[in-house]
């Protein structure tokens, strides 16, 4: 695949991910607001959302070593990503998105440790130990 293509499944990934998540807020509205059909019509919009064709064309392994690392520093970013927003949220007197980005932050600190450990339960499970092990007994 081309770079630029490559570029463009990233973008077209973020948006169709962004859609699916907005409209399902917006079926909730919707079914709050007693608007069944509409509830229905944003819930099939937000599944119908492109964005699993888009990630089966990006050919990202089933590999679930590798998508805990992927997660691991996809959050590690947000964790820098929402301690600026912090950061500039309360500078500028929003305190309200100051403490929201705060909570988000500290939350994604926590799935981050999560993450973490299911990876490295992962890998002490794999062949790593294997490979240590033979490592030591070749000492
Ligand atoms: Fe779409």
């Amino acid at each position: 695949m081309s770079p630029q293509t490559e570029r463009n499944l990233e973008k077209a990934m973020a948006v169709e991910a962004f859609a699916s998540a907005k409209y399902t807020r917006f079926a909730a509205c919707a079914r709050m607001n007693d608007n069944p059909d509409l509830a229905k019509l944003f819930q099939i919009a937000a599944d119908t959302a492109h964005f699993r064709k888009e990630f089966n064309l990006a050919h990202v392994p089933c590999d679930d070593a590798g998508n805990l690392q992927s997660a691991i520093n996809d959050k590690d970013s947000m964790i820098t990503m929402y301690s600026k927003f912090a950061m500039e949220a309360e500078a500028a007197g929003d305190d309200s998105a100051a403490a929201v980005f705060e909570n988000i932050r500290q939350e994604e600190m926590s799935q981050v440790r999560e993450l973490g450990e299911a990876l490295g339960k992962i890998r002490s499970e794999s062949g790593c130990e294997q490979t240590v092990g033979a490592v030591k007994s070749a000492v």
